[in-house]
């Protein structure tokens, strides 16, 4: 088996490969002066299974565009099968139209993947599993609860409650509790469609003295979780972590969550940034066993 690191995935790329003991085909790429894109696959797949590793961020635009690209090369230069794995999938959250007129961005983007020729998908933590619908091809969502469970037992927390900033990502929570035999919980989230402002709501959870895990899909601005962080703090609790699968990390987020008292803040390599201090290339490597 052949691993392709895209551009925006050198290290989980990598790291996959390494795992599996698979052969690493460098892609060449840069920009043009008008900005447009341009990849080489530097080396010959002809024949060959092909597991491609392309994240979505940061400049999601500009990497769906790399993704396509980089698909349609390895379909001409004769892969024997192309299996694209996008750790962060951009557009997730345009799952449905909202507001007449909108498009269902994460369907039109699946739809053109697999027009480009992907054979299978997959992705980590997908916003919602169900958009894979919109595949013809087989299309996996794979958990990183594993990956940030096992990060959390390392970091020897007390009787942690994992809390969900919202009912959406609510499995989340649930799953990496089971696995580390914690309690967990939600808050509940409303955000307006046309300002984007956040308001968190707290139930009562049982934080006084505790550390809070709050765990979410992805942080973005951040303002869910400093929302989340402020009542879990009022509640008294010891310490605040926070963990998402995809740290996007724009407009101020770290600095935003540390004002509202968190005190830790990870997330995982599906963006390989600051704060990416969990692989998921484990979990990804299993399903190319
Ligand atoms: C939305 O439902 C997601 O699960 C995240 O909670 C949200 O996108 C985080 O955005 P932000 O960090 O900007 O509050």
């Amino acid at each position: 088996m052949i691993v392709v690191p895209g551009p925006s995935s050198p290290r989980l790329g990598r790291g996959v490969a390494d795992i599996l003991g698979a052969k690493v085909v460098p892609v060449e790429y840069k920009n043009f002066p008008d900005g447009e894109s341009y990849v080489r696959v530097t080396e010959s797949v002809k024949g060959e299974a092909v597991t491609l590793v392309q994240t979505t961020y940061p400049q999601p635009d500009k990497r769906l565009v790399e993704l396509l690209l980089l698909i349609d090369a390895l379909r001409d230069l004769e892969a024997a099968a192309i299996k694209v794995v996008v750790p962060y999938m951009a557009y997730a959250r345009q799952d449905t139209r909202f507001r007449e007129g909108e498009a269902v961005s994460i369907r039109a983007l699946f739809r053109t993947i697999e027009g480009a020729g992907c054979d299978e998908f997959y992705t980590i933590d997908l916003h919602k599993e169900s958009s894979l619908e919109a595949f013809r091809v087989k299309a996996k969502n794979i958990y990183a609860s594993e990956a940030i469970a096992s990060h959390l037992r390392g970091m020897g927390l007390m009787e942690p409650y994992i809390l969900s900033p919202d009912k959406g990502a609510i499995n989340i929570a649930k799953r990496v509790a089971d696995l580390l035999g914690a309690e967990y919980g939600h808050f509940e989230k409303t955000r307006d469609r046309i300002t984007g402002a956040i308001s968190v709501r707290g139930e009562r959870i049982e934080a006084k003295g505790r550390p809070v895990v709050i765990t979410d899909d992805l942080i973005s601005t951040g303002g869910t979780i400093a929302n989340a962080a402020k009542l879990v703090k009022e509640a008294g609790a010891e310490r605040v972590v926070a963990v998402c699968t995809h740290p996007l990390l724009v407009a101020g987020a770290y600095d935003r969550m540390k004002a509202s008292g968190v005190d830790e803040i990870l997330g995982t390599d599906t963006i390989e940034g600051d704060v990416s201090r969990i692989s998921v290339a484990p979990l990804i490597a299993r399903e190319f066993r």
